[in-house]
């Protein structure tokens, strides 16, 4: 394998110098090569049992950039003693333009110090015939001997920023079991024909080298909006949310839209807004989803804002809440007074791309009446609706929707939440507006102040599920929750500085652009 010259050349010099030197100082047999150079070789050597060595750290003192420059051409005091004296005197003012400007300021004060030079009215004069200049002196020891000769002048010449330190590492270098004048020709693939003739058995094998970088593959990665899910799961876990099985992007019309009360003649529930699934042409009564229940199960258990005691939870009646479902909206129920039209069953079987996932949050509140107890959702994943797609829209997003159960909760609360929730977004500074949802009263929307783009932005919807919904449900009455959703894609575009949409879902994305961005860390309170 070619190496690059340098270090070939170098393995050489110190298999060569081994013959004669043994053991070799790195520090005095190659004083000019760089340390990462020397240690390549020798790594080099060392993997093959060539050499061996021993390291010893050191600190050495090298001039810095003023520090060489004084060693070089004299102190600042001197050059200016020196243009006083080659032309007899200098008028003050013109100083700065006879030597560097930063040698007249540190120079004169100095010069007049050590009582080179005087001054005569407005012009300098000299005062010394000659001078020694110390200061270069002792510099130039130091660049000789990479050491200052004793540690109160280093300390003096470090705060003058002259000298810093440096760590060195010295190599002591020994001959190695297998050392010879030369790397030794190595196999490196182990052939059919070397099993066959027996060669293998004193073949010079090349070592591995595991540390190795590999080649870059041309792999997949992860798009922008998986990377952001990842920093909000994070979070939700953070705060021991459980999250909640989404995988069915196909939902009822019972749980995207009857069991939230949203009338069964409201426009939402359009063809324009909604995607029908025409076959099968519908499903059956809202029941129990074992997969989606034993998940649930699974991580509610392992979850500390889940009570471990779902012993005593009763039998969930999926007949019976579908009735009370149906009643609130026909003729009034659990304190509401319904919108008192005649429910149409077949409305409630129709399968609909979900037009949220709060069609999920509400099946696992519903489950939670199985067990009534303290409860943290969470879900971000895919939600359908039949829009015009523009720069802002597309007719699929995802939704990051969070729910909060529990007993005394208030609306100011969930105001606190949500602002420690868009907090670790690096957003402090949050408005609510009021807004209306058919399942929750009150409802908000959250503005948020966006200090990057220096404006407020809507950034989500909020709000506490009506009773009459909770109550259906079969949920105590003092049980309170709050529920909350907001698009992945709107932080996403803001962190990533995309302005349309379509540059970062769909067809039209490049993957130049998937491909080549870093993770993005959610700014931190
Ligand atoms: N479903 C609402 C939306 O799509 C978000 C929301 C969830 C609001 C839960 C209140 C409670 O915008």
């Amino acid at each position: 394998v070619p190496l690059h010259n340098g270090s070939r050349d170098l393995t050489l010099d110190i298999l060569e110098t081994l013959e004669h030197t043994d053991p070799i100082q790195s520090s005095t047999t190659f004083p000019d090569v760089s340390q990462a150079d020397i240690k390549a070789a020798l790594d080099r050597l060392k993997s093959r049992s060539m050499v061996e060595y021993d390291t010893a750290d050191s600190e050495v003192v090298v001039l810095t950039g003023e520090g060489k420059q004084i060693a070089d051409e004299g102190s600042h005091e001197y050059k200016v003693w020196k243009v006083v004296k080659d032309s007899g005197k200098v008028s003050l003012k013109e100083l700065p333009s006879k030597v560097a400007p930063e040698s007249a300021k540190v120079g004169q004060g100095n010069a007049f110090k050590l009582k080179w030079i005087k001054k005569e009215g407005d012009d300098l004069v000299p005062v010394a015939d000659t001078v020694t200049d110390s200061t270069q002196e002792i510099l130039q020891h130091v660049q000789t001997h990479n050491a200052a000769s004793d540690p109160k002048q280093l300390k003096d010449l470090l705060k003058r920023k002259l000298v810093t330190t440096q760590k060195k590492i010295a190599y002591t270098v020994r001959k190695g079991p297998k050392w010879a004048k030369e790397i030794p020709v190595e196999v490196t693939d182990l052939t059919a024909e070397m099993l066959e003739d027996g060669s293998w058995k004193t073949a010079n094998f090349k070592p591995y080298n595991f540390n190795a970088l590999g080649a870059s593959q041309n792999a997949g990665a992860l798009h922008p909006l998986n990377k952001v899910r990842e920093e909000f799961r994070k979070i939700f876990f953070n705060w021991d949310f459980v999250e909640m099985p989404t995988a069915r992007f196909v939902d009822t019309g019972f749980w995207n839209f009857d069991a939230l009360f949203v009338p069964q003649q409201h426009p939402a529930r359009d063809l324009q807004d909604t995607f029908y699934v025409s076959d099968p042409p519908s499903a059956g009564r809202p029941g129990p989803d074992p997969a989606a229940d034993k998940a649930l199960d699974e991580m509610e258990a392992d979850s500390k804002t889940f009570s471990a005691d779902s012993s005593k939870g009763s039998k969930l009646d999926y007949e019976q809440y579908y009735k009370n479902v149906r009643a609130v909206h026909q003729d009034g129920a659990f304190g509401s007074i319904g919108y008192r039209y005649p429910f149409n069953d077949s409305e409630t079987e129709r399968l609909v791309l979900r037009t949220h996932t709060t069609a999920v949050s509400t099946y696992c509140l519903h489950r939670l009446a199985a067990n009534p107890r303290p409860a943290r959702y969470f879900s971000i994943d895919r939600v359908f609706r039949n829009e015009t797609v523009d720069a802002t829209h597309l007719a699929e997003f995802h939704q990051i929707e969070g729910v909060i159960a529990d007993y005394g909760l208030t609306l100011g609360g969930l105001m606190d939440f949500l602002a420690s929730f868009f907090r670790k977004l690096g957003i402090t500074n949050l408005r609510f507006k009021p807004a209306y949802n058919p399942y929750t009263e009150p409802s908000m929307e959250v503005f948020g102040f966006h200090t990057g783009l220096d404006k407020w932005v809507e950034i989500g919807n909020s709000g506490m599920f009506r009773p009459e919904m909770l109550l259906a449900m079969g949920l105590p009455e003092d049980l309170r929750v709050y529920g909350f959703g907001l698009s992945l894609e709107r932080p996403t575009m803001i962190k990533y500085g995309v302005s349309n949409i379509r540059e970062l879902l769909g067809h039209k994305v490049d993957l130049g652009f998937i491909e080549s961005n870093a993770a993005v860390r959610l700014d931190k309170d």
